[in-house]
């Protein structure tokens, strides 16, 4: 160029030869083996002791697990780890409790208030991550907790606690140690709607195991979701229901999901959903009352509306039935989030129930409605039916066969037509 781009200076250049690397110095090649040869260390896994989570993870913590629990502020993470903690502590294990959130006081008031004394359960209010791995290392607990990963700092990193770059700097250094040092750890992670502060999705792809925590916030039920797990099963879930004691592990949860008149009013119908490989019977609600507004309501809770929109549209187009002049309410009982497509067949059933004004009393119904009115299998219709069963539900409800089922017919069955059908 001749000057210096930068300061203009003439002459200020100079040409410097590159060398290039050698082959001697190339990387030597990684270590290969057969497929059949790995893995034949049984990972030793020490079980939680609390049967909900364990359930989650897999049976219990794995060495060196870096473990993601997310979920919106109050759900109730600190709280359930909290227990968890005393759980290993009760069984003479020990666990360290980092908090960056909260004072030693404000932790201890909460451990009081759940009745956890348990000399094994160690807490530490520290901010600064490399700290907090130092005292890791020096205490060696049986699992490391650090509430939460959005307010532990890593020093020379750039940017406010809880931004991308250092919640992504924390968590890669205290998985790191896990690794190291094989103590497994677990990342509490806010998950915030305005998207303030670095979510726990930044972290997925990184941590071993992803936990969420859900639950509506007016209601007790909590469910822990495993999203993620490079140790064992996904998609399971463990119960909870939060209370004065804490989280209360829920084995059995009927009696929780359904109100005492289910499907002895109209608009309420028995649906034994399958959450993870686990059944649960829940009630979904409808409620359908007639309107002037033009435009009229479409409210769901617990389930996704574009569903319930398209199982009103198969009604109104196989079934007869008109929801145009009606405001239209559906919802699942105990503020459950369900995901499982074999809902629609009971919002169906409950939605005619409730706009014929008829009750359909101990029945349990699940099936996916397709847009030609009929009614598919989902997964586990065997378990639904056993589930409705021991629960003493007199009618199941279910597809017969690949497709064969309709919408019409199982409603005429139910006595929800505007007009008697025959039925073969
Ligand atoms: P917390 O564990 O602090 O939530 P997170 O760590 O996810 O932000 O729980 C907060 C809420 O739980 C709070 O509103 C009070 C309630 N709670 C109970 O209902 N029962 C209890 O025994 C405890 C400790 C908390
Ligand atoms: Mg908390």
């Amino acid at each position: 160029m001749g000057f210096c781009p930068q300061c203009r200076t003439d002459g200020a250049l100079v040409e410097a030869a590159v060398e290039r690397k050698s082959t001697a110095s190339r990387p030597r090649a990684s270590r290969v083996v057969p497929v059949g040869a790995t893995g034949t260390e049984e990972t030793a896994r020490r079980p939680v002791g609390i049967g909900e989570v364990d359930r989650v993870l897999g049976g219990g913590l794995v060495p060196g697990a870096a473990i993601l629990l997310g979920g919106e502020p109050g759900v109730g993470k600190s709280t359930l780890l909290l227990q968890v903690a005393e759980s290993i502590a009760v069984t003479g294990g020990k666990v360290l409790l980092a908090s960056a959130e909260e004072s030693l006081d404000q932790i201890g008031l909460r451990a009081r208030r759940l009745g956890i004394t348990s000399s094994g359960v160690l807490l530490t209010a520290e901010r600064d991550v490399d700290k907090v791995v130092a005292t890791a290392a020096e205490v060696a607990p049986d699992l490391l907790i650090v509430d939460s990963v959005q307010a532990v700092e890593a020093s020379e990193v750039g940017g406010s606690a809880g931004g991308v770059a250092q919640v992504r700097e924390t968590a890669a250094r205290l998985i790191h140690s896990a690794k190291e040092t094989g103590i497994p750890v677990v990342l509490i992670g806010h998950v915030t709607k305005d998207g303030g502060i670095a979510g726990p999705k930044l972290l997925e792809h990184a941590v071993d195991v992803v936990l969420y925590l859900e639950g509506d916030l007016d209601h007790g039920l909590r469910v822990l979701r495993g999203l993620k797990n490079r140790f064992g099963p996904t998609h399971q879930v463990g119960l909870f229901e939060m209370g004065e004691g804490g989280m209360r592990p829920v084995t059995d949860p009927a009696g929780l999901l359904a109100t005492e008149h289910r499907g002895a009013v109209p608009g309420s119908v028995v649906f034994p959903a399958v959450d993870g490989r686990r059944p649960l019977l829940v009630e979904v609600q409808a409620l359908v009352a007639a309107t002037s507004n033009p435009q009229p309501r479409r409210s769901v809770k617990g389930l996704e509306a574009a569903r319930v929109h398209q199982v009103l549209a198969v009604l109104e187009r196989h079934a007869g039935l008109s929801f145009g002049d009606q405001d239209v309410y559906v919802s699942v009982v105990g503020g459950l989030r369900l995901r499982d497509p074999g809902a629609d067949l009971p919002v169906a059933v409950a939605l005619a129930s409730s706009l014929l004004d008829r009750a359909v009393g101990s029945v349990a119904a699940w099936g996916e409605v397709g847009l030609t009115g009929e009614i598919r299998p989902v997964v586990g219709g065997d378990h639904r039916a056993a589930e409705a069963a021991r629960l003493g539900l007199e009618v199941a409800v279910g597809p017969r066969g690949n497709g064969h089922d309709r919408i019409d017919r199982v409603l005429g069955e139910l006595g929800l037509m505007r007009r008697p059908v025959r039925i073969k």
